[in-house]
């Protein structure tokens, strides 16, 4: 009933779950794909040039699951003296809110899909716990993509959520035929490679400023791990099919024809171009996170964004879990042959 229900509605909400241990989150989470076992991004080479590193600190007798949120935890699940971090646009944008305005402000963080996108395969499904959640206030989100802003009434600390199915649906016909035949190609070490990147305002992809790192300056690349997927990936329960790319990790696009987009500028602003309609404000689901809050999100189906941004005093504490899957989503093509 838990399948149908996510798969249907790609995030599921249980309320007052603080009873919850580490292990059972994870014994939850792996339910949907019981031969996973790993978390979603594995042992990360090369971890301290990650963009990942910072944000998220492993349970020692629960390596899957992870503490993330902001201030200063004592003790928690065998972690002492932890110093969280809420993720700040300002390290990750080109451009940032002025301080005086970031009280009251604030933007999509990063737009992504849970996923190592080298080597392992992206996991089915995220769940987080929200175990210690700071009062609320309200926020106000803005996109800065275009004059003047669209913006989104948002809860202090939101995760937001919009879905690949509304993405693709959004498209002209022509460009659905483009996403439905066209596949993905991600950077190696994708978040290392992309460490001195800078994103849009919109937190959805990159700019090209020709930042990122030289492929010989990242950990050993092993070709057969490099991923190209579908850009479409078909949903295990309806079989609809959503646009579903890590807009900062791709690095080029395989056409029907065979050409190749290498161009990162230009691949780049074609994804933006299919992705940007469906994080319009009125498609995107706000989180309003309350203590005890199980969320479960199709990390298939979605994709999500940290928002918002705390104070120092303002203490957060989270738990997360994914496992990388055991196999690869499907495309269009396996309905095609069906
Ligand atoms: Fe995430």
């Amino acid at each position: 009933m838990i399948r149908t229900a996510l798969f249907t509605h790609q995030v599921v909400i249980f309320k007052n779950q603080l009873h919850a241990s580490a292990k059972a989150q994870f014994e939850l989470t792996n339910r949907f794909d019981s031969a996973a076992t790993s978390y979603g991004h594995g042992v990360t080479l090369d971890a301290k040039r990650s963009i990942l590193h910072p944000d998220l600190k492993t349970i020692p007798h629960q390596p899957q699951v992870q503490v993330i949120g902001n201030g200063f935890i004592p003790s928690y699940e065998g972690l002492t003296n932890i110093q969280l971090r809420h993720p700040h646009h300002r390290t990750f944008h080109a451009t940032s809110i002025p301080d005086a305005d970031d009280r009251d402000y604030t933007r999509f963080y990063r737009w992504h899909i849970d996923a190592a996108l080298y080597d392992l395969a992206p996991p089915v499904v995220t769940t987080l716990l929200a175990v210690r959640v700071p009062s609320g206030r309200t926020q106000t989100c803005l996109y800065e993509d275009s004059s003047p802003s669209p913006s989104l009434q948002v809860p202090l600390g939101t995760t937001a959520f919009t879905s690949s199915y509304t993405t693709l649906s959004l498209l002209s016909p022509s460009d659905k035929l483009f996403a439905l035949t066209t596949r993905v190609e991600y950077a190696p070490h994708p978040y290392i490679w992309m460490s001195q990147s800078r994103s849009r305002a919109d937190g959805l992809g990159l700019l090209s400023t020709n930042s990122e790192l030289p492929l010989d300056s990242l950990p050993p690349i092993d070709p057969s791990k490099i991923q190209i997927l579908p850009m479409c990936w078909r949903n295990p329960v309806t079989n609809e099919l959503g646009l579903q790319v890590h807009p900062s990790a791709v690095c080029k696009l395989h056409l029907a024809d065979g050409t190749v987009i290498d161009d990162l500028a230009e691949v780049r602003e074609i994804v933006h171009r299919l992705q940007r309609p469906g994080i319009a404000p009125e498609f995107v689901y706000a989180h309003d996170w309350e203590e005890g809050d199980l969320v479960l999100f199709h990390n298939r189906g979605v994709l999500h964004s940290v928002v918002g941004a705390f104070a120092d005093d303002e203490v957060r504490l989270f738990r997360q879990c994914n496992v990388a899957a055991s196999s690869f989503p499907e495309g269009p093509e396996a309905a095609v042959a069906a």
